[in-house]
């Protein structure tokens, strides 16, 4: 019993060092007392923030976890048509391109790009968590407040694409619409139009076709990366063929519902809750009109012979997004009916709609807009 007692006695000491270890190791760890000398013990928290926050109107709230539409896609490729289509549906707003959201987007490649800044930033706590916040609160007001509220919005500033993964993480439950268009159509558009974008050389066919590939083929990428739950291709000529069975699937895959309005765009131009337009931007006078096939084939006969005979090599894209790169044209499918009358009603009336663009007082002027990736402008 004593010898029990002896041992119990020793044994009381060694239990209470432990013990305190035990405590000191937990505290140090944080896992007791929550006031921890390393955890700061406040937040900077924004205000809630409203699209409309009058009494009298509806107010939508709008923050990073809203499902956000983005359209991008190379330049003359549908992107306008895309937004102007779904413009024309109640619960969608787009809007004209922004052009600033691309601007800071290239302003934050250029900060990780320079080690020696990166440094400095880092040595002014200018985080990762804080640049991303602060770079999703100004894509968020640009697109909540540069036009009309709406339940769902939308931005289409056609290059943001190519930083599509990062997008995401600004935006997790954002979607994006890809604009594809056969290369070919798309360089002549650029040519023919004289849209200047930096890196492509207007006088050159096989250059801006092999920039055409180089643009794609990035956002191509990143499509392919952020998946098909939350990056849909449309193909701009499919779209022009068949309206109705391309809505639906997009509206689809959008999640919004059907509404006849998306496949009558034309009749929205600029009134409220409708598709607003630029004066300046380079489709608008193309977009006031219904949708047709105008510009479907009007490539062909005006690429020169060589280009046309190398164009598997200048362009593989071609093959792989499913145009046939010796066909001039491809098979693109029969149209709708529906598009082959409002083709033929665009094609007999071209006064109509040049009254139409003057009244509306739509311009060709030189609008440069910034590509994020490699800097390149377009105008
Ligand atoms: P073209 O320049 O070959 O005519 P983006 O808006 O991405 O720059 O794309 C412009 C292209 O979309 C133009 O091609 C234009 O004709 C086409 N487009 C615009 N409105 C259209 C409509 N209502 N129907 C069919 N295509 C349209």
């Amino acid at each position: 019993m004593s010898l029990l007692l002896t041992r119990g006695a020793r044994k009381g000491p060694v239990l209470c060092f432990c013990a305190f270890i035990f405590l000191f190791v937990l505290y140090e760890l944080g896992i007791i007392c929550g006031n921890h000398k390393d955890q700061p013990t406040s937040l900077m928290v924004a205000k809630e923030k409203y699209v409309v926050g009058e009494q009298d109107k509806k107010a939508y709230t709008y923050d990073r976890n809203m499902p956000l539409i983005f359209i991008g896609g190379v330049p003359r490729s549908g992107t306008t048509l895309m937004r102007a289509m779904l413009d024309a549906h109640p619960d969608v707003r787009c809007g004209q391109e922004t052009r600033i959201i691309p601007r800071i987007l290239q302003m934050r490649s250029h900060w990780l790009k320079s080690h020696r800044e990166s440094l400095r930033l880092a040595e002014a706590g200018i985080t990762k968590e804080v640049i991303d916040s602060a770079i999703a609160a100004f894509c968020l007001e640009v697109i909540a407040r540069h036009g009309e509220p709406a339940p769902r919005l939308c931005n289409k500033d056609p290059l943001t694409l190519k930083m599509g993964s990062y997008m995401l993480e600004l935006f997790p439950n954002a979607k994006f619409l890809f604009m594809i268009r056969d290369g070919r159509a798309t360089v002549h558009s650029i040519i023919s139009r004289k849209v200047t974008i930096t890196g492509f050389d207007l006088s050159s066919y096989r250059q801006c076709l092999s920039r055409w590939n180089l643009a794609i083929s990035l956002m191509h990428e990143q499509c392919k990366e952020v998946g098909s739950k939350r990056c849909l291709m449309v193909p701009y000529e499919q779209l022009v063929l068949h309206p109705r069975d391309w809505m639906k699937k997009i509206l689809n895959f959008l999640d919004v519902p059907w509404n006849e309005s998306v496949l009558h765009h034309e009749e929205y131009i600029n009134k409220p809750g409708g598709v607003p337009l630029s004066k300046v931007e380079r489709s608008s006078d193309q977009v006031i009109k219904p949708i047709n096939l105008e510009a479907l084939t009007k490539w062909v006969g005006h690429i020169p012979e060589d280009v046309v005979r190398d164009m598997p090599d200048i362009a593989p894209m071609l093959s792989i997004l499913g145009y046939d790169p010796y066909a001039n044209p491809p098979v693109y499918g029969a149209p709708d009916s529906v598009v082959s009358d409002n083709t033929r009603k665009v094609l007999a009336d071209n006064k109509k709609w040049a009254e139409i663009v003057r009244e509306l007082d739509l311009q060709e002027s030189i609008v440069i807009t910034t590509d994020e990736t490699n800097n390149n402008t377009y105008a």
